[in-house]
């Protein structure tokens, strides 16, 4: 049996990533039995797919300090298997997977009576049809998707302690969704909601693409995928834009390895005050152990939260009050990923919401 210590999964830089990545491949290559830690005093049994990809990595490591976790078993694409799996007996499971590959064995995990969480996009969309187009994928049980919770903690009540599959909110998702649903039913859905996001390379996960190489990274900055990226209608179906209201939403790459920076301009039916905003998002968050809020007219920067299960927002009213930009910024390898699905643990199994994460 293998034993791998995790605190070697250090998100350093880039090539530490790679390094550590291939020595999980190698130990969990094809035929090795994985990691157990059997001998701690832990309630829950968990286990993580995808634990060599940039996600996984910072899921395994706060799973192995959660005071209720039993990391059970830790999977490259090398080793897992469903037969794997099962003989693990994991109570949950994360998926730091692909979208196609936890669309393929989400079913047979739920039929194995064992609980889902997924950080992929596979079960993200409540519309099925939205599938083909967005994600090159037909849904082989698309009564799925009613069933998974889209666990954004933040907005979920007590749907997160019935559930039997979680699906994590993507990153950019994330950052705009915190920031724009407390101002949901004052928004001027005749005019655009604009999304103009920045993204950390890190986002992207640690394939190999010219696109995301250092030389065409550094000192650069872009925008990519604008009306195509898949988290369009994930944000759309978030805000209950419906159809017909307009989203722009402009992912950019930024040279940096981790962090996402969203700039939301907006409308309102009628003016608001600073007075009214700062209320309607300490309401929001008043039990929100991950959430800060800036004063009025504050805006958030990425390097307060890098590293840390943190969200921050701010905004600053315009013209008389009638518009506002509002500036979100978060980890994209934590609250756009891990802690937060660390949170939605927490939040299934009953858990403080910060353990493990603070
Ligand atoms: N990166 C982010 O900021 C972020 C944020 C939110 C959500 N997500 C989502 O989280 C998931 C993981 O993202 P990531 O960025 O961590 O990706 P990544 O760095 O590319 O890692 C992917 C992981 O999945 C494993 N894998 C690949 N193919 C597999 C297969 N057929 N069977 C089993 N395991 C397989 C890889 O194993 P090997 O190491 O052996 O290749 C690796 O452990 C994706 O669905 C992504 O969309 C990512």
């Amino acid at each position: 049996m293998k034993m791998i210590d995790s605190s070697s999964l250090e998100l350093s830089s880039d090539s530490m990533l790679s390094v550590v990545g291939s020595q999980f491949s190698a130990a969990f290559g094809a035929g090795v039995e994985p990691q157990t830690t059997d001998n701690r005093q832990l309630t829950t049994r968990v286990a993580i797919a995808g634990a060599t990809g940039y996600a996984g990595a910072e899921l395994e490591k706060i799973l192995r300090r959660h005071k209720h976790a039993n990391v059970v078993a830790a999977y490259s694409s090398g080793s897992f298997s469903l037969e794997a799996l099962f003989a693990a007996r994991p109570e949950v499971v994360f998926l730091a997977t692909p979208n196609e590959v936890s669309a393929e064995v989400v079913p047979a995990i739920l039929d194995a009576g064992i609980k889902v969480i997924d950080l992929s996009g596979a079960f993200r969309l409540g519309e099925p049809s939205l599938y083909p187009s967005w994600y090159g994928f037909t849904h082989a049980r698309p009564e799925l998707l009613g069933e998974a919770v889209y666990g954004l903690p933040e907005w979920c009540n007590g749907e997160l302690k019935k559930a039997r599959l979680v699906a994590n909110p993507g990153c950019y998702p994330t950052s705009i969704l915190l920031a724009l649903r407390p101002l949901t039913y004052l928004l001027d859905r005749t005019q655009p909601v604009i999304c103009d996001s920045k993204s950390g390379v890190s986002g992207a996960g640690k394939k190999a693409d010219v696109a995301f190489s250092f030389s065409e990274l550094f000192g650069n900055f872009k925008a990519y995928g604008v009306g195509q990226h898949r988290h369009e209608p994930e944000i759309r179906q978030g805000l209950h834009l419906g159809e017909r209201a307009a989203l722009v939403f402009v992912p950019h790459l930024i040279p940096t390895v981790r962090g996402i920076y969203s700039t939301m301009h907006v409308a309102f039916t009628s003016p608001v005050t600073d007075e009214e905003l700062t209320g309607l998002y300490r309401d929001s968050y008043a039990d929100a152990p991950f959430v800060r809020m800036l004063p009025a007219g504050q805006m958030p920067e990425l390097k307060d939260v890098v590293n840390t299960p943190y969200a921050e927002i701010g905004f600053q009213l315009l013209h008389g009050g009638r518009r506002a930009v509002i500036v979100s910024v978060i980890d994209n390898l934590l609250k756009g990923a891990a802690s937060q699905a660390v949170q939605n643990f927490n939040r299934m199994l009953g858990y403080a919401e910060t353990e493990g994460l603070l």
